[in-house]
């Protein structure tokens, strides 16, 4: 197969890590005889220093136009001051929503040996695998009005939080979908004590869930949900939930596996591209010094290889990859424990590599 790949390296590590993406992809087209080719665009800081514009639009064709989308990260503190509509983040909502990204999947699984880098007790996390399916375009984030304005004689800020019925049902088929092919077990987390949209919500799964017969659905107030990760992660197989929530989840169950240099994640619409990237963000306190783990991006870039072009076996072969360098021991400084031999973001990618 030919596929087309834009890559928006944007920040920081952003750079060093999309590289070390595109050296696996090459490696695994080879071994598996597909052609992909690479495609350059800025965004986010690297945009407005030469472009003054987060996200301009030669960026967004360039992606429109691709087969699949691989971001580093975006964001600087030289950008800091800006506000928020010109800042290198608007660049990443830009891109998600010019896309009709409404859904996030971010898979959190470990390796054995990374254990004891988390703060939580092996054997509460030993054997984690669930997958958070956060609402990307919706909600709190992109609600109308948005707005300062004078209410009884004084500043009010106000954001909205509503959603469309079509918009819970796409996003709850989704989290049917992989629970199909995963553990079959749902999690819908909401807040319908208080919240209006998360009733409408909960109604809206209930019906999806009648086209999932042999999926089991459950309800958790996320509350309680985000207490429940700590307490006994095991539990979750798909927790599917909407857009702040899922920010704040997502960000809770990446700590379940000690680094945030090891966590993938993929944005996908109904159609066109889906964009795959770390969850992690522009590290300026190491950039520029190979001491970026590259892993994240490794195995986003290994999510679109599954989610983007159906292949199936390629992409595991990049989990196997990267499950075989880290059960060989090689460590970046992030996951290294104490007194263990340190590699660069090369040496880690070079093993990758040569895994595939
Ligand atoms: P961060 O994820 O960039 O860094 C947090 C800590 O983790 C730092 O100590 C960093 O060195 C370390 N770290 C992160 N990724 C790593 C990797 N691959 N290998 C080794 N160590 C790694 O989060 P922070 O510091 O809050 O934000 C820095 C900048 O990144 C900000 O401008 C922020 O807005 C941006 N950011 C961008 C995101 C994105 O593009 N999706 C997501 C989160 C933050
Ligand atoms: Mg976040």
């Amino acid at each position: 197969m030919t596929k087309q790949i834009t890559v928006l390296p944007g920040d920081g590590i952003g750079p060093e890590v999309v590289q070390a993406a595109e050296k696996v992809l090459r490696a695994v087209g080879e071994t598996f005889n597909h052609e992909f080719t690479f495609q350059y665009a800025p965004i986010g800081g690297e945009a407005i220093r030469k472009h003054e514009n987060p996200l301009p639009e030669a960026t967004v064709e360039a992606c429109k136009t691709a087969d699949g989308v691989l971001l580093g990260a975006v964001g600087h503190p030289d950008f800091d001051h800006l506000p928020g509509s010109e800042r290198p983040e608007a660049g990443l909502l830009g891109i998600r929503k010019a896309l009709g990204l409404f859904a996030n999947l971010r898979p959190v699984s470990g390796h054995e040996s990374l254990n004891d880098a988390s703060t939580l007790k092996r054997e509460v996390i030993d054997g984690v695998d669930l997958m958070i399916v956060r609402e990307l375009t919706g909600g709190l984030y992109f609600g109308e009005p948005k707005e300062r304005r004078e209410a009884g004689g004084e500043e009010e800020a106000v954001d909205t939080l509503s959603y469309r019925r079509s918009e819970i049902e796409r996003i709850a088929r989704q989290a049917f979908e992989l629970a199909k092919v995963r553990r079959s077990h749902v999690t819908s987390v909401d807040k319908s004590n208080v919240l209006e949209t998360s009733r409408l919500w909960q109604e809206v799964v209930e019906e999806v869930a009648k086209e999932f017969p042999d999926v089991t659905l459950e309800h958790m107030l996320v509350d309680n949900a985000a207490m429940q990760l700590i307490r006994d992660p095991k539990q979750f197989d798909v927790m599917v939930t909407e857009n702040t929530f899922g920010d704040i989840l997502s960000d809770e169950a990446s700590m379940l596996t000690g680094s945030l240099g090891m966590l993938p994640s993929a944005s996908i619409g109904s159609d066109g591209p889906g964009l795959y990237e770390p969850v992690h963000g522009t590290a300026p306190d190491i950039a520029g010094q190979s001491k970026a783990n590259p892993l994240a991006t490794i195995a986003s870039a290994g999510m679109m290889l599954k989610y983007s072009f159906g292949m199936i076996d390629e992409a595991q072969a990049v989990e196997n990859a990267v499950q075989a360098v880290l059960t060989e021991g090689l460590r970046t400084g992030d996951i290294a424990g104490e007194g263990e031999a340190v590699a660069t973001t090369e040496e880690m990618t070079e093993a990758v590599v040569r895994h595939v």
